[in-house]
């Protein structure tokens, strides 16, 4: 399956800063690269001013959230509709960051996961337990709600367009990247979770791994079977470590 490498901006740079990344990382030798996917996604105020599509080639461009409605009296919500007419590829739901600080429920999550594929938009849905969780041992319990809530009522002919990550909340943002065995044996319990649903569907969803990601173990990550890529926070900010985690991701494919 071809590697996904998606960079993940959360609240940084202003849209001149992500102008900037794009001259920046379209002026590399992506051809090297065909048989990668990558794809970041900005702040909505930066989408606009990302590449057309014809300018970025293989690189789709994200948005790190979207609103459960399409349109109407909804203040400060972006819909989906608005992201396609500015030619989004993906949008990210389900971020741990937006379930814990912005109280989105299994229900909105759903909702949105299920508006975005059906409006033919690739969705990633994140999912993953918490350092309390994980102590407890409750990562699988945890991550199975998480998934089966979100995905339930999808056909599958819309969910050929869903990808999953898998981000350990507490990997996130700390430099604390779980260890390859630990997120392949997580990424194996997604599959099987997967395959129950969809039998034949379920092998072909690319499962991402979050959290901590970068050049120095990106490697080891990617060699595992079921690590179909990464959702990369900090390290894709700057383009020579997203350019050089995708190069990783090269190797192992
Ligand atoms: P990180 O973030 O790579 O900075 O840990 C990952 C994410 O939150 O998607």
């Amino acid at each position: 399956m071809k590697k996904v490498i998606l960079g993940n901006w959360k609240l940084n740079k202003t849209h001149r800063e992500a102008r900037d990344f794009f001259d920046e990382i379209l002026k590399k030798d992506l051809s090297a690269l065909s048989d990668v996917q990558l794809g970041v996604a900005p702040s909505f105020t930066s989408i606009g001013f990302a590449p057309e599509k014809d300018k970025r080639g293989q690189f789709w461009l994200g948005a790190q959230n979207v609103s459960a409605y399409l349109e109407g009296a909804y203040t400060g919500e972006v819909s989906i509709k608005q992201l396609r007419a500015l030619d989004v590829d993906f949008v990210i739901i389900g971020h741990s960051e937006r379930r814990a600080l912005f109280a989105e429920s299994f229900e909105l999550i759903s909702q949105k996961l299920n508006l975005a594929l059906k409006h033919s938009l690739k969705a990633v849905l994140c999912i993953g337990e918490t350092k309390e969780e994980y102590q407890a041992g409750q990562e699988q319990e945890v991550i199975e709600k998480q998934l089966s809530s979100a995905i339930e009522a999808l056909e599958e002919t819309q969910a050929k367009n869903l990808l999953i990550a898998y981000e350990p909340v507490w990997a996130i943002g700390t430099g604390l990247s779980a260890t390859p065995d630990q997120v392949q044996k997580t990424h194996a319990f997604i599959r099987s979770l997967l395959t129950k649903k969809w039998p034949n569907l379920g092998n072909d969803l690319p499962i991402l791994y979050g959290g901590s990601v970068k050049p120095e173990n990106a490697y080891e990550l990617f060699s595992e079977k079921d690590v179909n890529g990464a959702l990369i926070g900090g390290a894709s900010l700057k383009v020579d470590s997203f350019f050089q985690i995708a190069q990783h991701a090269r190797r192992t494919s």
